[in-house]
């Protein structure tokens, strides 16, 4: 096999990865993910194409050198070489070989190589179809990961054996993975997560010897990373001592480079990370786990409304209140399994993208405060329009005042940190009015993570295929009702989707009449 020009074939690889991929961002998205899945088994295919058309032509090569072979081992037979060629078709065949079959059977071929060059443009056109993730791609994914241990306390030792939140799953990690996510935390700057990747592919590296053949260059290769991110955590005298460690093995290697630079500079500071005040509250409502708090009195019991509208009298509404004042309830089966499909239906016929965050003026930035695709559904096709029916008679709200149905899908530790829906300042010229009312539909369950929580209001929600969430948020008397801050937790094993509609409160003049004197009061109270 080490025929192979595998040098090539690498560049085709890297040659994608800088300048291939029309799409970005696949991490974010699990749909997304799923093109990459395509990409990898038709790259996979067309490579053992190629492995096998080049072992065809390497057949054909050694075939051909073994007849010249032969026929030179019979000539050595001969005693005399003048009596050999004197032969005209002797002559005939040594004058033809050397004229026309070395060139157009073996040199040529080997030259232009036109497996490769099919390889080539193949893994181009798919590229140019389905796209190619770039190293900020990978940067995301071990974000995701630094993400998710940190939002459910994962330790580093059970992520890299697969056993995420009490579940063991078929995906342990090597070393080197280890050792590669341990790299790109310390190139983000996450030196305490960093050390902690570098100290398990350490470990696992160590107790398999003789598996990797530069096993001690590596060794001493993770040390280092691990004396720079002891540096940069201000433990200088750890740092000093890992760096004393890979000299007393190898005193004339690189890491002289290192220690120069090391006593150049300055240690970095102690890692105490500030959290947002929101933060406890959010970790600790993700991983499921209810804030201690007064007891509220009594507790709120699930319900059927066949009065709302005469439309929900024969299947009355399986109201779950989980929240009073403001008031937050779960509505179970809105929507059936053949509904949620058509949805995804009218979504596919859309591009995902990844999600913005509302930012100032009106202006949207893509941020790590949010990770998923998304997209926008309008309420003209079949499945749109009954949405909009149900939205109108569970709400009371007039459908004019909602924006299109927006369609989201988080994948790796995909997530959205705490956010009130309601747009306060800066207001979209094409709305009227704020968003008075959020109904979010789960389109999806998620094996693991995903929860919605409020923070102030220690409420969590674990996604529930079908089920829709509905809350108001803003006062009767419009403003805004700061209590309805709310996160969708980072996505622990599986995928999450979700449609939400905001609803505006320009057309609901009639429909929910402001009290100025009502629960306004309590606005201010709130505000943070
Ligand atoms: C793989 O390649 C073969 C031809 O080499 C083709 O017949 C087959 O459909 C391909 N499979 C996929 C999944 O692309
Ligand atoms: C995280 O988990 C460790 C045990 O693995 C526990 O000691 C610690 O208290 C947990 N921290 C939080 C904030 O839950
Ligand atoms: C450092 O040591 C390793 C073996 O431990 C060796 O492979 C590498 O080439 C050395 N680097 C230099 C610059 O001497
Ligand atoms: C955390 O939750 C409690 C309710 O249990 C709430 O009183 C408190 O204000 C919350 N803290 C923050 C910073 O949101
Ligand atoms: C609604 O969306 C579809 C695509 O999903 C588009 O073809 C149609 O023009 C849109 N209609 C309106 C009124 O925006
Ligand atoms: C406004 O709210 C107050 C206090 O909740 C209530 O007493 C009053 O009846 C409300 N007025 C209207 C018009 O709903």
């Amino acid at each position: 096999m080490s025929h192979f020009n595998w040098s090539s074939v690498l560049g085709i690889f890297l040659h994608l990865i800088f300048n291939g991929g029309v799409h970005a961002e696949f991490y974010s998205s699990a749909d997304a993910m799923q093109d990459l899945v395509q990409v990898e088994r038709e790259i996979l295919n067309a490579t053992r194409s190629y492995l096998e058309e080049q072992q065809k032509q390497l057949d054909f090569y050694r075939k051909f050198l073994e007849q010249i072979k032969e026929e030179h081992d019979w000539v050595v037979e001969q005693t005399d070489l003048n009596e050999y060629l004197g032969h005209p078709l002797h002559a005939f065949r040594l004058i033809k070989r050397l004229v026309q079959d070395w060139d157009e059977l073996v040199f040529d071929p080997i030259v232009s190589n036109a497996p490769r060059e099919e390889l080539r443009e193949f893994v181009d056109s798919v590229v140019n179809e389905l796209g190619y993730p770039n190293p900020s791609e990978l940067h995301g994914a071990v974000k995701g990961i630094a993400r998710l241990q940190k939002v459910y306390n994962l330790t580093t030792t059970d992520v890299a054996d697969g056993l995420i939140d009490g579940v063991l799953y078929d995906s342990e990690l090597s070393w080197r993975e280890c050792y590669e996510i341990g790299v790109v935390l310390f190139d983000l700057g996450e030196y305490q997560r960093s050390l902690e990747w570098l100290q398990v592919a350490f470990v696992i590296l160590r107790a398999n010897p003789g598996q990797e053949e530069n096993e001690n260059f590596y060794l001493s290769d993770i040390k280092e990373y691990a004396a720079l991110a002891n540096l940069e955590l201000g433990n200088s005298e750890r740092s000093e001592r890992l760096l004393n460690q890979i000299l007393e093995k190898e005193p004339t290697n690189t890491s002289h480079l290192t220690r120069k630079y090391i006593e150049a500079r300055k240690p970095g500071k102690s890692s105490e990370v500030n959290n947002p005040s929101w933060y406890a509250n959010y970790t600790r409502l993700c991983q499921g786990k209810k804030l201690p708090e007064e007891s509220t009195g009594r507790p709120l019991s699930c319900y059927l409304d066949g009065r709302t509208n005469p439309y929900f009298v024969l299947a009355p509404l399986q109201v779950e209140p989980v929240h009073l004042d403001p008031d937050i309830n779960v509505y179970h089966r809105m929507l059936s399994q053949q509904q949620i499909n058509s949805i995804f239906e009218e979504a596919d016929k859309l591009t995902m993208y990844r999600s913005a965050v509302a930012g100032n003026a009106g202006k949207s930035t893509v941020a790590d405060l949010r990770v998923s695709q998304q997209t926008w559904l309008n309420y003209t096709s079949p499945i749109m329009k009954s949405i909009s029916r149900i939205i109108q008679f569970v709400s009371g709200f007039d459908i004019a005042g909602a924006e299109f149905m927006q369609v989201a899908n988080y994948g790796v530790g995909g997530q959205y940190e705490p956010h009130p829906d309601y747009f306060e300042f800066n207001l979209p010229q094409q709305f009227q009015g704020d968003r008075i009312s959020t109904s979010m539909f789960y389109l999806s369950n998620v094996e693991q993570g995903g929860y919605t929580v409020f923070t102030k209001l220690n409420v969590f929600l674990p996604p529930i295929q079908g089920a829709m969430v509905m809350w108001h948020n803003l006062h009767r008397s419009l403003d805004v009702d700061a209590r309805t801050l709310h996160a969708g937790c980072p996505v622990l094993v599986g995928s999450k989707r979700i449609g939400n509609i905001w609803m505006h409160s320009g057309f609901q003049e009639f429909r929910r009449p402001c009290n100025l004197t009502s629960d306004s009061y309590k606005s201010a109270a709130y505000r943070n």
